[in-house]
């Protein structure tokens, strides 16, 4: 089986890529041929600073590599550097109805954020949909937030075959209801765009304003408190097996249970799991060269099995005369 997913360099990477992306596309290598990848050409709808997007794409890929990403096992790479996503997306455009893209949850958002509305913005469905047909992806492990737009490239493929013959692969999308949404310091969904995230890989001190003002009700120390509706609960359970967070239940259903106590704990518990992921992070930020031979081999990688698949949608529209 192929699994699939990318990730846009847009900001700190964060509990919410992490659970919902990052940790589970590590598990898939061990079993399944996977393609992970870096994507910068969506970024540019929202990051116009060259050397930002520079800085975020290189920490991210240092980011996937440090968590155990093994570029040998797996496709790693960086989206602009497979060029051939472009031309598919083309492709794709001449069979993507206008109104599909019209109702996209994630360009309503943006442009109800007062966010101009530009083509690519627009058109973010179809070069997501491309990255995703030009490897035969057959599962992609995404959060809930990203779920319309698996159904967009769904929509998009079988009109494809229907209109030239059967070449792209109908995938399915992969989001377990524990990390479909995984919420931010305020409730909402965690999201670089919110500002409510806590990063992976953020300094101590960060981390800690970011964990201690996770927002928590005003119910009394002496009263027992209700983990169900509890935002700190939602996210130090991320951390936790079964019996840990039967264990954590009790001790909110009990008087005198105090938030402030949990977060700290809870800091501790994020600062420990991250930390040997930091320690190899730190090593390869300070390997520029090895880190960009690793993605140019990840990218020599993926375009062989890209090419495959575009010179058969180039030979199904017939521009291969
Ligand atoms: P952000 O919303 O912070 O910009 P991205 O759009 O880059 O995050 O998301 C990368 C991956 O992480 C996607 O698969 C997305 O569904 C997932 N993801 C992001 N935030 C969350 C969240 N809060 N809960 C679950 N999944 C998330
Ligand atoms: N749109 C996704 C997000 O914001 C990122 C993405 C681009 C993606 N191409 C993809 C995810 C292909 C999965 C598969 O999170």
């Amino acid at each position: 089986m192929r699994v699939l997913s990318g990730i846009q360099p847009s900001g700190g990477l964060h509990l919410g890529n992490y659970f919902a992306m990052m940790k589970r596309m590590i598990e898939y290598q061990e079993h399944h041929t996977l393609f992970c990848f870096i994507v910068n050409l969506h970024a540019l709808t929202s990051v116009f600073e060259a050397a930002a997007l520079r800085k975020n794409t290189f920490e991210a890929a240092c980011d996937f590599l440090a968590l155990g990403i093994d570029p040998e096992k797996s496709y790693f790479y960086v989206q602009s550097d497979v060029p051939e996503v472009t031309e598919l997306t083309w492709l794709l455009s001449n069979v993507t109805p206008f109104g599909l893209l019209e109702r996209g949850h994630s360009y309503k958002d943006k442009l109800a954020r007062g966010i101009p509305a530009n083509h690519g913005l627009f058109a973010y469905p179809v070069l997501m949909a491309a990255d995703i047909l030009l490897y035969g992806a057959d599962r992609v492990p995404v959060g809930k937030d990203q779920k319309q737009h698996l159904e967009m490239t769904r929509d998009i493929a079988i009109r494809f075959n229907q209109t030239y013959g059967e070449v792209f692969v109908v995938p399915e999308p992969d989001i377990p209801e524990a990390v479909a949404m995984v919420p931010g310091l305020d409730g909402q969904k965690m999201s670089k765009s919110y500002g409510n995230t806590i990063e992976i890989f953020s300094p101590h001190e960060a981390m800690k304003k970011r964990v201690m003002s996770i927002v928590t009700d005003a119910t009394p120390v002496e009263a027992p408190k209700n983990p169900d509706t509890c935002n700190l609960f939602a996210i130090y359970s991320l951390f936790l097996d079964a019996n840990s967070k039967q264990e954590l239940r009790e001790r909110y259903l009990k008087p005198g249970l105090k938030y402030g106590e949990v977060k700290k704990e809870l800091l501790e518990v994020i600062w420990n799991y991250f930390t040997p992921y930091r320690e190899k992070r730190a090593e390869l930020l300070a390997d520029r060269d090895g880190v960009m031979r690793i993605m140019k081999m990840g990218a020599d990688k993926a375009r062989m099995v890209a090419t495959e698949y575009l010179n058969k949608a180039r030979h199904a529209v017939g521009i291969d005369y």
